[in-house]
């Protein structure tokens, strides 16, 4: 086809008005990109972070162990947004990155959780069966198009066999601001734990999804590949000086986002059982309501205990260390307990010091050859009230001040305990021998 020359000078000056404005157009847009990256650059968000921007992935995922620790594995997770078809993947670890040997899909348990006037959000928990003892095993959590990272965890052995935990007082207040280290220090002094035990008070005020927000902030990605041992505090539930009969009970948070057995008094779960661990009973109590149900469970539970040591963990403590405070109801119910069944180390918190008494029996310091129980009080968060002397006599330790995490080592018949700073420095240690 022949053109004009009139026609085709008309074309060439549509053409490169047209190739103006591309031009200026994709100049505004590369210029806009740049000022939102120089913006993103300044504030740290990083092309990850963009890119997540609005994900609604799996968080605040934790392990905690079961009542069968060798070969069960328990899993909690939420979203912000309900998740189609939520379930949950565990294979065999192998050299290969393949993760497909012996690769199982199990179905979730869904819980739809109020955090604010309109605000919901979705709390799941799976439990692995059927696992081998003292086996490393890969797990993921999520949905087809968005699943959480593969972790690691390993089951329990069998039988007795040398393990050691971390132990840690209540956390509470400035938990990222001042928890984070302090848990950092205890990952990087025993990396290797089995578990890590808490007593308690994880937050200052247990109904508030703000400072859960903190406290998975400080974990990291701890909980995921460590499982956790955890019992209620008083800042669990409502402040019972203002709140009681029906209205006093346990804030709503606490069981979402755990999966601890329920194999203790009715009415209690989640927040008090057992679990035997190669060759230790740990007996976790709610120092918080139903004292007599828990004390006539902790009897027939310690009766019946098949294995050579015996951990108690409660909140409130038995001989309290911190000014003002003594709670001989606790002592006139539990100690004769403890005492029956020469329940070895109880490890408790809400004092904000630190302590540890002798070897005790009947209120008194145990003779040489005699069984008994030392009780133990710490503290891991930034929070500290000032001692009183009043069991001062009872006492090996006590002082207050200090940020600290235990790690506990149980070696057939030796029961290894050090206690460390934020530093990582030792600053308490005994042993125990079981014969
Ligand atoms: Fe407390
Ligand atoms: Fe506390």
């Amino acid at each position: 086809m022949r053109i004009s020359n009139k026609k085709s000078g008309t074309c060439l000056k549509i053409f490169f008005l047209c190739l103006f404005l591309l031009f200026t157009v994709s100049c505004a847009v590369s210029e806009k990109q740049a000022v939102k990256k120089q913006a993103d650059a300044r504030s740290g968000i990083s092309a990850y972070t963009q890119y997540h921007r609005n994900d609604c992935s799996p968080e605040r995922i934790i392990l905690n162990l079961t009542e069968t620790p060798s070969k069960s594995q328990a899993v909690t997770w939420r979203t912000c947004a309900k998740a189609k078809d939520p379930k949950a993947q565990i294979a065999s670890v192998a050299d290969s990155p393949a993760l497909k040997e012996n690769l199982r899909t199990i179905n979730t348990v869904s819980e739809k959780v109020r955090v604010g006037k309109e605000k919901f959000v979705y709390h799941y928990s799976a439990v692995f069966k059927n696992l081998k003892p003292n086996t490393i095993y890969a797990y993921r959590v999520g949905t087809g198009d968005n699943w959480s990272e593969w972790n690691q965890f390993k089951t329990a052995g069998k039988n007795h066999k040398p393990f050691k935990f971390v132990y840690l007082g209540d956390p509470q207040e400035n938990v990222k601001s001042m928890c984070s280290r302090i848990f950092r220090a205890a990952y990087k002094k025993a990396p290797d734990a089995n578990f890590w035990l808490f007593v308690g008070d994880l937050v200052d005020n247990g109904d508030k999804d703000e400072e859960w927000t903190e406290l998975f902030y400080a974990f990291g990605w701890i909980p995921r590949m460590t499982p956790m041992m955890l019992l209620p505090g008083n800042h669990e539930y409502p402040d019972k000086r203002h709140v009681q009969g029906k209205a006093f009970k346990l804030f709503q948070l606490w069981r979402p986002h755990f999966t601890l057995p329920e194999n203790g008094p009715r009415g209690l779960e989640e927040t008090v059982y057992f679990i035997d661990y190669q060759g230790v009973r740990f007996v976790m109590l709610n120092g918080n309501e139903k004292l007599e149900e828990q004390a006539k469970w902790l009897d027939r539970i310690l009766a019946e205990n098949p294995h050579p040591w015996t951990i108690a963990g409660i909140h409130q403590p038995v001989y309290s260390t911190a000014k003002y405070r003594n709670d001989s109801k606790l002592q006139n119910l539990l100690v004769p307990i403890f005492d029956k069944h020469s329940v070895d180390l109880v490890l408790q918190g809400h004092d904000h010091t630190y302590s540890r008494t002798y070897k005790m029996k009947g209120g008194v310091r145990a003779g040489k050859n005699e069984k008994g129980t030392v009780y133990v009080i710490s503290v891991s968060g930034p929070k500290f009230y000032q001692v009183k002397t009043h069991y001062k006599g009872l006492m090996a330790k006590m002082e207050t001040g200090r940020q600290l995490f235990q790690v506990i080592h149980i070696d057939h018949d030796c029961l290894l305990y050090e206690s460390f700073d934020v530093k990582g420095e030792l600053y308490d240690s005994f042993t125990l021998k079981n014969n």
